[in-house]
């Protein structure tokens, strides 16, 4: 398709859809938890659908009222075996959660994804729970999905994760929450908080004192209801394009600020963007963000604040195109095993269109500014990498044709039908 052009820079107020980590953990904790969970402003996207569908097919009731979605839960125990191999479609966060379910669950079953997510790792989940007592198999002997699980019960371990990773952690909460005993985990860096938030929001007790998490089993979680604020991962599409594009005057509206989730602000202002945080709503970690066009000098990313904007890194490269200077990214590796090779894929599309992009073992070093022109390029089915090059095209004279498109569903639908409302 041809993506969009503008000739004024993004102006207007956008309410940004909503986070789809908190969405896929809104549904998992209302079908582990006792009684109904109510979830206001849920993501209705591909992913988060897919872990919807995977609760349904372990026997969970959930609707959808067209307004909010529905949950009834009756604890771990009520979960049933699944008549068929459970899809987790495009959806890391849905399959490597799920594992941390299902390792402690009575029965048998085995979890697939789409051609993509059946090459990403597993081990990294299948490891720690197999410590934990699990009995989890993937195909023909590797680490890749399909998974088998073999039911069994578990027991609490203390594990210190070799990579920072919240889908990992999270696995592991999972599965701690219904093994004997007390499960203590060590994060190599902080990522993304929201499972333990949503522990104590379901009425469990966790410690969490700085890296380490500690959490005991067989606690009874009770239904909750659940607003889900804005994604800062969709946000970061606007931002970057608001930055860089003159005459911009944008207001992104309730969009979560949990500190877990930030560093794309953190490195935004440092480049020397304008954004303001205004009308902090204490309760959700949302905040309303302000951003005008602002010249950007380069930065050096890398060390702790990674697993802070991991899923921001494409459109990061994006804005240190436009930047004054060299931008390095380093410590990043982890973005070669996301929906594609995000370093590889975000270095060669760019670079089609003009940038100056080496890649590195563990990032990209961006030379900049660089000027970009028109041309053809492609998501590689990665939608994080479909949104940064419709923002990429917004800054070009000349037309660009994205291959691919459809992948945006993932986890932004409305995403053009939005950005056209602000050009
Ligand atoms: C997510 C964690 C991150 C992130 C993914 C969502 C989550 O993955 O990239 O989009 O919801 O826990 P890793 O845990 O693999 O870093």
């Amino acid at each position: 398709m041809e993506l969009l052009k503008t000739k004024t820079g993004l102006k207007g107020a956008l309410t940004v859809p909503a986070d789809k980590s908190i969405s896929h953990r809104s549904i998992m904790f209302g079908a582990i938890s006792h009684g109904r969970t109510t979830i206001h402003n849920f993501l209705r996207a591909e992913d988060c659908l897919s872990s919807v569908a995977v609760f349904k097919a372990l026997g969970v009731k959930i609707e959808d009222d067209g307004e909010d979605i529905i949950v009834e839960g009756a604890g771990f125990n009520n979960l049933k075996a699944p008549k068929d191999i459970l899809d987790a479609g495009n959806s890391g966060t849905t399959m490597r959660l799920v594992l941390g379910i299902l390792a402690g669950q009575p029965f048998d079953s085995k979890i697939a994804g789409d051609a993509s997510l059946n090459r990403r790792p597993m081990e990294r989940v299948m490891g720690p729970l197999r410590t934990m007592g699990g009995n989890l198999q993937g195909k023909d002997g590797s680490e890749f999905p399909p998974i088998e699980v073999t039911g069994t019960s578990l027991s609490a371990i203390s594990y210190e994760m070799p990579i920072a990773s919240a889908q990992v952690k999270s696995a592991i909460l999972f599965a701690a929450l219904q093994a004997e005993g007390l499960t203590t985990i060590i994060e190599k860096e902080k990522s993304r908080n929201h499972t333990e938030e949503m522990i104590k929001q379901f009425g469990g007790e966790i410690s969490v004192d700085d890296k380490t998490i500690t959490v005991s089993g067989g606690q009874k979680l009770v239904g909750q209801e659940v607003t889900v604020p804005g994604d800062i991962s969709s946000a970061a599409f606007y931002l970057v394009a608001a930055s860089l594009l003159p005459e911009s005057d944008l207001h992104l509206k309730h969009v979560g600020v949990n500190p877990t989730r930030t560093g794309i602000l953190d490195v935004l202002q440092d480049m020397g963007a304008d954004i303001q945080q205004v009308g902090f709503d204490q309760q959700n970690q949302a905040a309303d963000l302000l951003i005008k066009n602002a010249p950007l000098k380069a930065s050096e990313i890398g060390g702790e604040i990674i697993p802070r904007l991991i899923d921001e890194l494409p459109v990061i490269a994006l804005a240190a195109t436009q930047a004054e200077g060299t931008t390095i990214i380093r410590d990043a590796q982890e973005l070669k095993v996301k929906e594609t090779n995000r370093i590889d894929a975000t270095a060669k599309e760019l670079n089609k269109l003009g940038a100056n992009i080496e890649t590195t073992d563990d990032g990209m070093i961006i030379h900049g500014p660089t000027p970009l022109h028109g041309g053809a390029v492609d998501s590689h089915g990665d939608h994080r990498i479909g949104m940064m090059l419709q923002v990429a095209a917004l800054l070009t004279e000349e037309a660009v044709e994205l291959s691919h498109p459809e992948a945006i569903n993932i986890s932004y639908p409305d995403f053009f039908t939005d950005l056209s409302s602000l050009i």
